[in-house]
């Protein structure tokens, strides 16, 4: 923002950051022509030190990142569902969004083959909304104390400094929930052009919570409406070699160009009762992240449109220091008791809080559009005024009028039972008929793709992990471990335990163009 010209100092000289005018930005000061330079040149010394503090931690995951802001506008009615506000019928909610690789590091080329992020932040007037999620529906794993494990697969080996596919499949083929994810990873969808056509999903199970208290649970998805288009692992080559920066290029000039993308916002829902109903007969549970919930039995609900339309001014400041959490929920909307979520519901606020400092939620990009009301104290960067609207209100309980909770937010009693216990999620737990559904909903070009790509991510792996991998592919469909021993010209490796099954009606939830 210009500032107003004083007599002293017109608006546009040049200051040090205590308002001090700067004489000469290109010399430094020095002893004679020749130098040395003098320690009191404090402009240098400044800009040195500023330079030196420009980095902050990059996410430990998910750290190449995309964003834009836009609006989330709802059309369809699932009053009887939620009370929030932003649900409501004709709300509409400015947010912010942020799209991502995984596994790549700040400068890594965005046509890689990896899930993308699909992290959005509503600002809502009853607090920020954060939806975390990817453009799958499912993910690697299903309980958050294997999280660091699998992600260490994915990063670099500690002695060679590079990514390692025998930690990749080893870790993967000793944990056959992976399949569903990975199934959709080495498909057509794991190598998107760009973000503008991909799904986005909130993957987990959350909870909507309507104005009488009552609890169903829901999925959110986020369908493309410019289509699908991915890349093969040989044009990605192609791309990378022209431009590392294919994603930012691409979803800038779209906004840039008038382009807005769009996505279909969807919901599936389903009661407890529901809930019981369906594991019961499938075995499967609703909570478990590593399935989907099928259209036929819960059929999509549209309930609205999320469309991107502004460009952050400054990339730093709006995206590298965007703070996403699956915690920030409003009322309405709600947990559930999926594992996952659990973990990450404590993971990202303290990411955040080292990563950009302990008022993190204050920085603009993260601060909410209405009233804030806290009794957090000082701190690094404390730089806002006192949240509670009086000095004298430090603490709670006081006489002088703070801010005090409000029971009409509490959620409704959440029955649990069971003992306390550390439950196995692998005994008794199908991980196979959805990814072979999955499968089966390819045609022979998408398969044989599908076994390529898996094959050619497997090179220098040790055979007998191999083998242990097809063997699950086989499980899914003995066409899956077949094909998969073909592209690696492996002997055919067959599975008597192979669940037979159909392919199901969830045509949009899995990796078809
Ligand atoms: C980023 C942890 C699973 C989607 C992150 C970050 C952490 C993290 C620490 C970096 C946050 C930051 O520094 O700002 C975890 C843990 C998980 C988990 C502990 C499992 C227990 C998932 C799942 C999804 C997901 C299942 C999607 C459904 C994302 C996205 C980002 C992210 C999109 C980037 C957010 C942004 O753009 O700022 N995760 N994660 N993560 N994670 Fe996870």
């Amino acid at each position: 923002m210009s500032q107003p010209d004083t007599p002293h100092k017109p608006a546009n000289v040049l200051t040090t950051t205590a308002g001090n005018p700067v004489p000469d930005n290109q010399n430094s000061l020095s002893a004679g022509p020749r130098g040395p330079l003098l320690l009191q040149d404090v402009h240098l010394v400044e800009k040195l030190a500023h330079q030196n503090r420009e980095r902050i931690p990059e996410r430990v995951v998910h750290a190449k990142g995309w964003g834009a802001y836009g609006t989330l506008s709802i059309t369809g009615d699932i009053s009887r569902y939620t009370r929030a506000k932003a649900l409501q019928p004709g709300a509409k909610t400015p947010m912010i969004a942020r799209f991502s690789t995984v596994a790549g590091e700040l400068g890594a080329a965005d046509a890689e083959r990896d899930v993308r992020g699909f992290a959005l932040k509503f600002y809502t007037e009853e607090g920020n909304w954060d939806l975390v999620g990817n453009n799958t529906p499912v993910f690697f794993i299903r309980d958050p104390l294997k999280f660091p494990d699998f992600i260490r697969t994915q990063k670099r080996h500690p002695r060679t400094n590079l990514r390692s596919p025998t930690a990749m499949w080893d870790f993967w083929s000793l944990s056959p929930e992976s399949l569903h994810q990975v199934t959709t990873l080495f498909s057509d969808r794991g190598l998107p052009t760009d973000v503008r056509h991909i799904n986005g999903y909130g993957s987990h199970t959350y909870s909507l919570i309507n104005a009488e208290g009552e609890r169903v649970w829901v999925k959110f998805h986020f369908k493309t409406q410019q289509g699908h288009q991915h890349w093969t692992n040989d044009q990605a080559v192609e791309v990378v070699g022209k431009t590392r920066e294919s994603t930012q290029e691409d979803l800038y000039a779209a906004i840039e160009n008038g382009d807005y993308p769009r996505w279909t916002v969807q919901v599936q829902v389903m009661t407890d009762a529901q809930a019981d109903e369906w594991s019961a007969r499938t075995g499967w549970n609703p909570f478990d992240l590593t399935k989907v919930w099928p259209h036929g039995d819960f059929p999509v609900i549209e309930i609205g449109v999320l469309e991107l339309h502004r460009n952050p001014d400054n990339y730093f400041a709006e995206i590298e220091q965007v703070a996403m959490s699956p915690s920030n929920i409003v009322p309405g909307i709600g947990f559930s008791p999926d594992k996952m979520l659990q973990g990450r519901i404590f993971s990202y606020a303290d990411a955040h809080r080292y990563r950009l400092g302990t008022h993190y939620e204050a920085l603009p990009v993260n601060a909410p559009r209405c009233p804030v009301h806290h009794y957090h104290k000082d701190g690094a960067m404390r730089f806002f005024e006192p949240r509670t609207g009086n000095v004298d209100a430090y603490y709670e309980p006081n006489s002088v009028g703070g801010p005090k909770e409000a029971p009409r937010y509490a959620e409704p009693p959440l029955p649990l039972h069971g003992d306390a216990d550390r439950f196995s999620h692998r005994d008794g737990n199908d991980d196979y008929t959805q990814p072979g559904n999955l499968f089966r909903l390819f045609d022979d070009a998408q398969k044989q793709r599908l076994f390529d790509n898996l094959a050619a991510a497997m090179q220098g792996v040790p055979e007998t992990i191999l083998r242990r991998q097809i063997a699950h592919f086989s499980r899914c469909d003995p066409a899956y471990g077949a094909g998969v021993a073909r592209a690696l010209k492996l002997d055919p490796i067959g599975d008597d335990r192979v669940k037979g099954t159909s392919a199901t009606d969830q045509p949009d939830e899995v990796g078809v163009g």
